[in-house]
C-alpha cells in the first residue's frame, strides 16, 4: 500500500517530511488564465512558517466522471384520474466531467439541475443509461474520495463554526493526521471562506439564531473541503451569497479543480459575466435535457449559430437563461426551447466530439506521478489510497463529545431530559420496588431491565431517527 503523503508538490518525495504550505488568500485568489495553468496538481506555493496557515491534504485518485444517454423517470399520480404516469426528469443526457476542470450546470428551476448531480454522484441509481467513474460504476470505495454539498444544509445548531470544522476534521483525518495537523487545517479554511470572523458564533437554526446565511453555505462548502476530494459536488454554493462572495466561492471550486487536478461539478443560479469567465465547461439545462454541452467559452458561438446573438454587453449567463425560461403562458418561449432541445440533437449526431467521449485507453495514458495518479477503468485499486478518517473508537469519541456539547448548549433539551430521566426513574422504581429473589422476582427484574434497556436505546436514538 503507498504511504498516505502530505501534498508537497510535483516533485514531492514520499517519505519527505510534511510540508509547509502557505494557502492563497481566500479573497484574493487570481485566477489563472488558461493558457498559463499549472498542470492539474501541481504543487501549491510554498514558505510560510506560520503553524496556522500549514495546508495539509490526502493524496487523492483523479476521477473522470461520465455520463451516457442517462434518463430518470418518477412515476407520479396523474391528478385527475389518479392513474400512476411516468414522469421524465432527465432525458438522454451525455456528458464528462474531467479531473482539472470546472463543469457547472445552469438551468432554471425545475430544469433537473440537483437530479444530474444526484444521478451522476451516484445518490440516485434509479436511472437508465449509464453514469460512471473513471469508466466503472460508483462503489462504496470511490465515494469515499466523493462530497457533495447539499442545496439544504444541514448543522447541529448549538456548535460553534469552528467546532463544527474540528469535530468533523477530526472524524475526517484523523486517522492520518496528527491533531496540530487537522486542526492547521481548519484555521485555513477558515481563513480561506472569510470565516475567522465567525468561528466563535454558534452555527443556529430556526429557533436560535446564528450565522448568516451566506456563511452557512461557506461553512458546508469548508467542510466538505476538508480532505480536497477528488470529486466535489456543490449544489448552488453561491445561493445567497453577495456577489463578491458568490465570485470568491466560484474562484476556490476553480481552484480546486485546477490548482489540485479535482474534478468540480457544481450548479450556479445567475452568475455574473465575471464569474461566468471561470467557467471550464458548461451544462446547460432546461426540462431535463441538454441545450448546450460543452467549453463555457463556445457557448455563446453556439447560440449564435442557432440563431440567438447575445447582445455585446450584455451578461452570457443571464442572456441563456433569458432563452430557456418559460412560464406556463409563454408558448412562444416554449417553442423556442423545443428549437434549442432539437438544435443541440442535430449539433450532437452532426459532431461527434461535442461530448468528448473518454476512453479508457486515455485515462491510463493520463496516468502520471504524485496526485495525478489515474485509475484504471476497472475503478483502480483504492487500496494505494491510505483513509484519513478516524477509527471506530475515534468516531465515538466524536460523536459523543458533540452530543455532550449539543446538550450543555441547548437548555431547553437538557432540562426536558433531566426531568424525563427522572420521572422515569420514579415511575420505573416504583413499578419494581423490593423485587424478591423468588421465580416472580426474576421474571420482574427481566421486565424492569427489557424497559430500561428499551427506554435508553429508543430515547437516544429517536432524534437521530426523526431528522
Ligand atoms: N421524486 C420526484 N418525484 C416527482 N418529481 C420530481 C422528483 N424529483 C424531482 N422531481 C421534479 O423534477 C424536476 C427537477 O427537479 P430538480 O430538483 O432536479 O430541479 P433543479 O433544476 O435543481 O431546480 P432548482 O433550481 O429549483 O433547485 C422538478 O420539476 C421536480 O419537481
Ligand atoms: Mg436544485
Amino acid at each position: 500500500m503507498a504511504a498516505l503523503r502530505l501534498r508537497s508538490g510535483n516533485d514531492r518525495d514520499p517519505t519527505a517530511s510534511p510540508v509547509e504550505i502557505e494557502p492563497l488568500p481566500y479573497t484574493s485568489v487570481a485566477t489563472p488564465k488558461s493558457g498559463d495553468r499549472p498542470s492539474p496538481g501541481s504543487r501549491s506555493r510554498q514558505g510560510s512558517n506560520n503553524r496556522r496557515n500549514q495546508c495539509y491534504t490526502v493524496e487523492a485518485p483523479r476521477l473522470t466522471l461520465e455520463w451516457r444517454a442517462l434518463q430518470l423517470e418518477v412515476t407520479v399520480q396523474n391528478a385527475q384520474t389518479k392513474a400512476p404516469e411516468q414522469k421524465v426528469i432527465l432525458e438522454q443526457l451525455s456528458g464528462v466531467a474531467r479531473p482539472g476542470e470546472l463543469l457547472v450546470v445552469m438551468g432554471p428551476s425545475g430544469a433537473g439541475k440537483s437530479s444530474l448531480l444526484d444521478c451522476i454522484s451516484g445518490r440516485n441509481t434509479a436511472i437508465q443509461g449509464a453514469a460512471t467513474v473513471n469508466g466503472a460504476p460508483w462503489n462504496k470505495h470511490l465515494k469515499r474520495f466523493a462530497a457533495y454539498v447539499m442545496q439544504e444544509d444541514l448543522f447541529h445548531a448549538t456548535l460553534t463554526v469552528r467546532e463544527h470544522l474540528a469535530l468533523q476534521a477530526r472524524l475526517r483525518m484523523s486517522g492520518s493526521f496528527t491533531r496540530e495537523q487537522y486542526l492547521g487545517r481548519v484555521d485555513t479554511l477558515l481563513e480561506e471562506f472569510g470565516l475567522a470572523k465567525s468561528k466563535d458564533t454558534l452555527i443556529g437554526g430556526w429557533m436560535q439564531r446564528g450565522i448568516s446565511g451566506g456563511e452557512r453555505k461557506r461553512l458546508a462548502l469548508a467542510t466538505e473541503l476538508l480532505t480536497n476530494p477528488s470529486v466535489l459536488f456543490a449544489d448552488e454554493p453561491t445561493s445567497g451569497l453577495d456577489s463578491f462572495m458568490a465570485k470568491s466561492v466560484v474562484q476556490q471550486l476553480q481552484r480546486l479543480a485546477v490548482r489540485e487536478g479535482r474534478t468540480v461539478v457544481t450548479t450556479i443560479h445567475q452568475p455574473s459575466s465575471e464569474v461566468f469567465a471561470l467557467f471550464d465547461r458548461l451544462e446547460l439545462l432546461a426540462d431535463g435535457a441538454t441545450i448546450y454541452q460543452g467549453k463555457a467559452a463556445e457557448a455563446m458561438p453556439y447560440f449564435a449559430s442557432c440563431g440567438f446573438q447575445c447582445p455585446t454587453f450584455m451578461n452570457p449567463a443571464d442572456y441563456f437563461m433569458e432563452q430557456i425560461v418559460v412560464v406556463d403562458t409563454d408558448v412562444g418561449g416554449a417553442e423556442r426551447v423545443r428549437s434549442l432541445k432539437e438544435a443541440w440533437k442535430t449539433n450532437m449526431t452532426q459532431r461527434n466530439e461535442a461530448i468528448e467521449v473518454v476512453n479508457p485507453q486515455d485515462i491510463h495514458s493520463s496516468s502520471t506521478s504524485g496526485n495525478q495518479v489515474a485509475m484504471a477503468a476497472s475503478g483502480g485499486n483504492m487500496d494505494d489510497f491510505e483513509d484519513p478518517r478516524a477509527s471506530v473508537y475515534g468516531q465515538i469519541s466524536v460523536l459523543a463529545t458533540r452530543n455532550a456539547l449539543r446538550l450543555l448548549r441547548d437548555k431547553t433539551a437538557l432540562r426536558l431530559q433531566t426531568i424525563q430521566t427522572l420521572v422515569t426513574t420514579v415511575l420505573v422504581g416504583i413499578i419494581f420496588f423490593q423485587l424478591t429473589l423468588d421465580q416472580q422476582g426474576v421474571s420482574n427484574f427481566s421486565g424492569a431491565f427489557f424497559y430500561v434497556v428499551t427506554e435508553q436505546v429508543y430515547g437516544a436514538s429517536m432524534p437521530a431517527i426523526m431528522s
